[in-house]
């Protein structure tokens, strides 16, 4: 990427305080804790409460990224909200928690890219700084996936939850900030992970809510061996785009679905897991708040720091993929 550079500016995240552990799930569905620690490295996850909705955890992560970045609502000039629960079919959420930061001069859109969605709205938000369009933008991915899960289907039950990160976007150091990104679809592959009713296609009647369509219907086995061909080959074309080597990564913050994947993605780069932010055991899957969830973690345990070569990437529903090189840098 040339001409500015544009970083994050600021970090933070939030997720809702009730807790599912595997246990209670033992109890819901016909699983073991054993199985799916096995299978998928996840222990337990957040999960928002009946009147918790995706607008509230993003706000209360925005604010954090805000205070972090020291950044007022006032100077945004743009939110976007990377979503597939939203509040409601409109408005956006964006435009809810534009409302609730009171950030008075912000344009507000959501974007939808599935799981890959945070990673979406980082590369439109960092092209409209590059651009000269805007200088704050504020890009959050939040989801309450516990709202569209099928609490009946072992086969998803296990695997989702709930929060939200954000980050505040504006020019940074030269040479710093994102250095490459890679984006990526494949429609063909939308069967694969979907949500079927409530929109167009099959708007809500009695048949979709007796058919259970509006939870989340997925082929496990295909979308997983998508999963680890995409990790490690969007990773090295963001890598290649930013002219890094995979020898100069310090940390590798990949979308949080399945430790087996994260594994495999780690190895395909070369990297050992110490290098590797890993948080799925105690959020599950989170959708377009998982890479902003880990990233936010990697910075404030200390495990990221300024100078460090920051991998992220990630994939999902569409089917979509994307990842992005960052050379960390805060003040
Ligand atoms: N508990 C116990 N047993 C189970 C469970 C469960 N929750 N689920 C499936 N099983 C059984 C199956 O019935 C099967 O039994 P059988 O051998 O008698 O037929 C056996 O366990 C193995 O099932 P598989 O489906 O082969 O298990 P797999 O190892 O593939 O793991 C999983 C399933 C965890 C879903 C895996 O395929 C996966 O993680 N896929 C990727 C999913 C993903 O990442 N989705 C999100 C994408 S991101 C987004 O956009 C939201």
């Amino acid at each position: 990427m040339s001409g500015k550079s544009v970083g994050i500016l600021g970090i933070g995240s939030y997720v809702p305080e009730k807790v599912i552990t595997n246990a209670e799930l033992e109890k819901m569905v016909d699983t073991s804790d054993a199985w799916i620690v096995e299978r998928t490295g996840i222990k337990e996850r957040h999960v928002a409460g009946d009147g918790e909705a995706t607008s509230d955890l993003a706000t209360k992560a925005a604010e954090r990224a805000l205070l972090d970045a020291g950044v007022k609502a006032e100077e945004l000039d743009l939110i976007i909200v990377a979503t597939v629960t939203p509040d409601m079919v409109f408005p956006s959420v964006a435009c809810l928690v534009q409302d609730n930061l009171k950030a008075c001069k912000a344009a507000a859109f959501d974007l939808t890219a599935v799981c890959s969605g945070f990673i979406y709205g980082l590369v439109v938000g960092s092209s409209f700084i590059k651009s000269g369009t805007y200088k704050k933008v504020l890009v959050i991915g939040a989801e309450t996936l516990s709202k569209i899960t099928d609490w009946t289907d072992r086969n998803t039950a296990i695997l989702f939850g709930d929060g939200a990160g954000a980050v505040v976007l504006g020019e940074t150091l030269p040479g710093h900030g994102i250095l490459g990104v890679h984006l990526g679809s494949d429609g063909s592959g939308g069967d694969l992970l979907k949500v079927a009713a409530g929109g167009s296609r099959q708007p809500t009647s009695e048949k979709t809510i007796a058919d259970r369509a509006h939870f989340i219907q997925m082929d496990g086995k295909e979308v997983f061996k998508f999963a680890v061909k995409v990790m490690g080959e969007a990773a090295s074309k963001a890598l290649e785009a930013a002219n890094i080597s995979p020898k100069e990564i310090a940390c590798l913050v990949p979308h949080q679905a399945n430790l087996r994947i994260i594994q495999s993605a780690a190895k395909r780069l070369g990297l050992p897991m110490d290098k590797v932010v890993v948080n799925v055991d105690k959020y599950g899957n989170t959708s377009a708040a998982s890479i902003p969830i880990a990233l936010d973690e990697g910075v404030k345990s200390g495990r990221i720091k300024n100078g460090d070569v920051v991998v992220i990437v990630g994939f999902g529903g569409g089917l979509t993929w994307g990842a992005g090189v960052i050379k960390w840098y805060k003040e």
